[in-house]
Formats: structure tokens, C-alpha cells, sequence
């Protein structure tokens, strides 16, 4: 599976909604997650993000995002559409710590 990290936190560009053939992103307040059983791996969201938010589960340190995943994939609403992204989008994209400043 690939998976979204905390740089989507804040941002919501939503760009990789638009290109995955199996609609598995769901939509939290503040991230996206993809779901780790629906998944098919064509990494197609990857290059998508302006923030750089999506990495497959083969990269290290991505264990804390892939569980967030697995908590919340079947909690939020799936998203199939691009929408605006969060109005601090830009000027939050490179902070760092974001999920312990403002995941909610
Ligand atoms: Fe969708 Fe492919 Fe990205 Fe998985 S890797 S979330 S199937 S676009
Ligand atoms: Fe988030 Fe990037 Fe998608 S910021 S909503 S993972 S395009």
C-alpha cells in the first residue's frame, strides 16, 4: 500500500484523489488516508502531491502513518473529487511537527 504522512496534514491539496483508479482516499478534518486494504500499489498518487505527502510502505518510518491509516481508513468519508485546498495550505507545507500542532 502506499500511505499519506503528516505533510498532507493542513494542506489537503487533493490532487491524488483525482488519479487513483480505485477511489480509496478517505477524508479526515485535517488528511487524507489511503486504505491499506483497497490499495492496489500503482503508486500513480505519488508524484501527484504538491507536498510530497505520499510514500509507499516500503520506506522507512512510515509505520506511524500506515497505522493512523488502518485506524481511520474505515471511520472517514471516501473522497473521489479534488477540491480547494485548506486556506493555510502553502504556508504550512514544509512545517515540520504538524501532527502533534494540529491533527485533530
Ligand atoms: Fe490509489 Fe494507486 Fe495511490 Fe494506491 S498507489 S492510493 S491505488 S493511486
Ligand atoms: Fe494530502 Fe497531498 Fe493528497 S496534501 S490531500 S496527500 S495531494
Amino acid at each position: 500500500t502506499y500511505v499519506v504522512n503528516d505533510k498532507c496534514i493542513k494542506c489537503k491539496f487533493t490532487d491524488c484523489v483525482e488519479v487513483c483508479p480505485v477511489d480509496c482516499f478517505y477524508e479526515g478534518e485535517n488528511m487524507l488516508v489511503i486504505h491499506p486494504d483497497e490499495c492496489i500499489d500503482c503508486g500513480v498518487c505519488e508524484p501527484e502531491c504538491p507536498a510530497d505527502a505520499i510514500k509507499p510502505d516500503t520506506d522507512q518510518g512510515v509505520e506511524r502513518w500506515l497505522e493512523l491509516a488502518r485506524q481511520y481508513a474505515d471511520v472517514w468519508p471516501n473522497i473521489t473529487a479534488k477540491k480547494d485546498a485548506l486556506p493555510d495550505a502553502e504556508a504550512l507545507r514544509d512545517e515540520p511537527g504538524k501532527f502533534e500542532k494540529y491533527f485533530s
